[in-house]
């Protein structure tokens, strides 16, 4: 039997939020970490352009040996996770997975939301996919009781040129979570429900009262991996662990190469590829 890395996925950057808590949870593992930098954002194309990029990425991954592809990215999970498992896998490669981040981040909620009033901020296509309520109302076993959602349209772009600590992003992030408090005055969970916000989360931490409890999705989807595992062997067994990472972009390695490294706090070696 062949063995080889999980994948990782995500529009550009956002998803190494993800690789981050990944790599902490399965230090052994390999990862393949593919960013569609050439085409990021997502949050505001359609659903069938978005659900045709991811498509792409997961045959890539698929094509690259990866048995197990994890979407680090909300948009491409609302918008195009459902259709590949349904209709793609199935003649693709039955015997792989794709795994998003929206369904656990959704479990998570259920078990900490105390007065089931939760917020998501995530981006317009993510919201307006409505993902977030539906699975919610789903999974949550009945603990969450209202869901508001605010769009942060500027906060992938504010990220994706590194203008985290800028006036500028200072002024979206609080114009955003004053608009999403207002929505509802009893939100006692706020869901990070794009892969990129943890980059901003000191500025958004700024804003948010203290009692509010922000939820990062990375450790959520490490720890709801190392579960799954568990769970599947089948799957365990086609891994590859000699704790490498490799990074591929659609953009210039070179940039992709200083920009993950701030990100991931470590030297990044970077290779471009065409999707
Ligand atoms: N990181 C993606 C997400 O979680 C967002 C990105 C984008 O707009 O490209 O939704």
């Amino acid at each position: 039997m062949k063995i080889a890395p999980i994948g990782v996925f995500d529009s550009g950057y956002g998803g190494l939020t993800v690789l981050k808590e990944l790599i902490r949870e399965l230090p052994d593992n390999d990862f393949l970490y593919l960013g569609d930098n050439a085409r990021t954002p997502y949050g505001t194309r359609s659903f069938d352009v978005v659900y045709q990029y991811t498509l792409q990425a997961v045959k890539y991954l698929f094509e690259q040996g990866c048995p197990l592809v994890i979407i680090a990215c909300n948009t491409a999970s609302a918008k195009a996770l459902r259709n590949i498992q349904m209709l793609d896998l199935p003649h693709l490669a039955p015997e792989n997975r794709v795994l998003g981040v929206i369904r656990p981040s959704v479990e998570k909620v259920a078990e900490i939301t105390k007065n089931g009033h939760v917020g998501v901020l995530g981006t317009v296509g993510t919201v307006v996919s409505g993902s977030y309520p539906i699975e919610l109302e789903k999974w949550s076993g009945g603990h969450v009781k209202s869901t508001v959602q605010e769009a942060c349209p500027m906060w992938v772009p504010l990220v994706e040129n590194n203008e985290i600590d800028s006036e500028g992003a200072d002024y979206f992030v609080r114009k955003n979570i004053q608009n999403i408090l207002a929505s509802d005055k009893n939100i006692d969970t706020l869901i990070l429900g794009c892969t990129h916000y943890p980059l901003l989360a000191k500025v958004i931490e700024k804003y948010v009262p203290k009692e509010i409890e922000i939820l990062k999705q990375g450790h959520i989807v490490a720890e709801k991996l190392v579960d799954y595992l568990q769970r599947h062997p089948e799957m365990e067994a086609r891994l590859s662990k000699s704790g490498t990472l490799e990074f591929q972009t659609t953009e210039s390695a070179e940039t992709f190469e200083s920009k993950a490294a701030l990100f991931m706090e470590q030297e990044v070696k970077a290779k471009t590829i065409h999707l």
